[in-house]
């Protein structure tokens, strides 16, 4: 039977020039390096500079992705993000201008750190339907902006950062059919709202808020929530955790990405860690670690991939996909 699937052709990711250490914030709010390290496997994030905005860092990530797959261009822009230049229009339609894209479609998806899963799900979707044959999936975010910097439990675990994949229509079978996106699962509890919110909006307070969460609580649901949809994903391709190469999840904290791979049975070592160096960037943070690795060789073609994550809402979800 032939099978029309969505592949994964190109990757790339940009972080915004200015790395801030523990130290330094440690200087503005009552924390530690030592605390920080611990609680979270943080050493440093990058911060936008003033003028520096999210589309920026998507068009970015987005060229570095299309000059990986040898394209100039795509008849789908999909951005995932909780941090768009503007109430509206969509920053995917910025992107589409900045990268000189005329048609196909561009639009925003929010579902906060689950975005890039969400954004990928609908695009291979619109692939395999035949609404599109090629998609730039972008995880971009200024979580800098959206920050109580008074704020020690919240203000220490974000950075801003962006990734892309681009994704391309092959029909086939055998092999072929066996490449790229094989399976995705979502899911959402929105009764867990007060557990990870913004507190402002354009049609509350007119402003866009700060970011307020209870990380303990949303701690005790990661690590159970990501198991599980791990796992559901898995059975929908019909594969098995030992066929997975590399996990590649949503950066948080060291300690709920340790825990969701314990939980599995999964080796550590095939774990991508980024929190270290880039903390917590939202629908940015899986495939900005999907880039990294794919960059320095780890992963490579025909390599399984998992990737998953968490947020806001709450949202949840996992993509299976072979490189
Ligand atoms: O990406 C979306 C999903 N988000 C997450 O997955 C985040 C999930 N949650 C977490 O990662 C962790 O819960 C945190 C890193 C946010 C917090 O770690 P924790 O081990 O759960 O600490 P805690 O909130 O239970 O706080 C322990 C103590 C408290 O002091 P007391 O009450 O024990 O005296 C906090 O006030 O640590 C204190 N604390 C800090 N101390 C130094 C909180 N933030 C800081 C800080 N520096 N930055």
């Amino acid at each position: 039977m032939t099978v029309r699937r969505s592949v994964i052709v190109g990757s790339g990711g940009y972080l915004p020039e200015r790395v801030v250490t523990n130290d330094e914030l440690a200087r503005r709010v009552d924390t530690s390096d030592e605390w920080i390290v611990e609680r979270t496997g943080i050493r440093s994030r990058h911060i936008a500079a003033e003028g520096e905005f999210t589309s920026h860092l998507a068009t970015a990530a987005a060229r570095r992705a299309l000059q990986n797959a040898g394209m100039a261009t795509v008849d789908m822009i999909v951005v995932a993000t909780a941090t768009p230049d503007e109430t509206f229009p969509a920053t995917a339609t910025r992107v589409q201008k900045a990268l000189g894209i005329d048609g196909g479609a561009a639009f925003d998806v929010q579902a906060v750190c689950t975005g890039f899963i969400y954004g990928l799900s609908v695009a291979d979707n619109a692939i395999r339907c035949g609404e599109a044959d090629t998609a730039l999936v972008i995880g971009a975010e200024t979580f800098s902006r959206i920050l109580d910097w008074d704020d020690r439990a919240t203000c220490v675990l974000f950075g801003d950062g962006a990734g892309a994949v681009v994704l391309r229509a092959a029909e086939g079978v055998g092999t072929t059919a066996d490449t790229g996106i094989l399976a995705h699962k979502l899911h959402a509890d929105g009764r867990q709202h007060d557990l990870l919110y913004a507190d402002g909006g354009p049609s509350t307070t007119g402003t866009a808020g700060v970011v307020r969460m209870e990380g303990r609580k949303v701690f005790r649901h990661a690590v159970e929530n990501l198991a599980g949809v791990v796992t559901e994903t898995l059975a929908a391709a019909g594969l098995a955790l030992a066929d997975v190469d590399w996990l590649v999840p949503h950066q948080a904290n060291i300690r709920i990405l340790d825990g969701t791979a314990k939980k599995l049975g999964f080796p550590p070592d095939r774990v991508v860690i980024t929190v270290d160096h880039h903390a917590n960037t939202s629908a940015a943070s899986v495939p900005l670690a999907l880039a990294e690795a794919v960059a320095d060789g780890r992963i490579r073609p025909g390599d399984v991939v998992l990737m998953e994550a968490m947020g806001g809402g709450f949202t949840w979800g996992a993509c299976l996909a072979r490189m």
